[in-house]
């Protein structure tokens, strides 16, 4: 079975859709590690909860981004992982850190990317007045929300939505969503055909 890691840097809803699909079969993995930049991460206590090892790496213990990438990568190399699954991973991660997984690295970002990158993805489609949003999982290159989509799924915007309420629908669709293009990248079902994901079904 493939070994992943989750990072996270907040709530970590999106880490506990991916638990409890390993934990009702749906996703078959084995997380091995889940890594935060931040101590206070709620996704910390979940992972912990569920007896999953958890790695907390300080920004502030490090000079620069290149030092802690390389930190980041010889725990990552100890633990045999993988998959790295971005959830909510607030920082950027250096080249050298994306080269040591290239499309090993999975993001999700709430939005129907290329349109509003960035970290405030669900606010800004709200207030530009989009008719339609959604969710894109990714794979992560050396731009940020930039790489191959592997699957995105659309939502459309009711009229007078709330900010909250469009939230809400957008966090349901991502912990219906990830589980399964994360299953199915460890598959080997999402091909890699220069910018295109391609979904190849594996016969059983
Ligand atoms: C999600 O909306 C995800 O798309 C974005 O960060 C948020 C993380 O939420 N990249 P959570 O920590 O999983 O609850």
């Amino acid at each position: 079975m493939k070994r992943i890691a989750v990072f996270a840097s907040g709530n970590g809803t999106n880490l506990q859709a991916i638990m409890d699909a390993i934990s009702r079969g749906a996703l078959k993995a084995d997380l091995a590690l889940v890594v935060s930049d931040k101590r206070r991460a709620l996704a910390l206590k979940r992972a912990a909860r569920r007896g999953v090892k958890t790695l907390l790496l300080d920004p502030k213990d490090f000079g620069n981004r290149r030092d802690y990438d390389a930190a980041l990568l010889g725990f990552l190399k100890k633990e045999n992982i993988d998959v790295v699954v971005l959830a909510g991973f607030m920082r950027i991660l250096s080249p050298l850190f994306v080269r040591a997984y290239k499309n090993r690295i999975l993001n999700i970002h709430p939005a129907l990317l290329p349109a509003f990158p960035g970290d405030s993805a669900i606010k800004d489609a709200h207030r530009y007045g989009v008719k339609v949003t959604g969710v894109t999982v990714h794979f992560v290159d050396e731009k940020v929300d930039h790489g191959p989509i592997i699957v995105q799924v659309s939502l459309p915007v009711r009229d007078a939505e709330t900010l909250e309420d469009l939230e809400k629908r957008i966090h349901e669709a991502e912990h219906a969503i990830y589980p399964q293009a994360i299953a199915s990248v460890l598959a080997g079902e999402a091909v890699l055909k220069g910018r295109r994901v391609l979904r190849r079904r594996k016969k059983s």
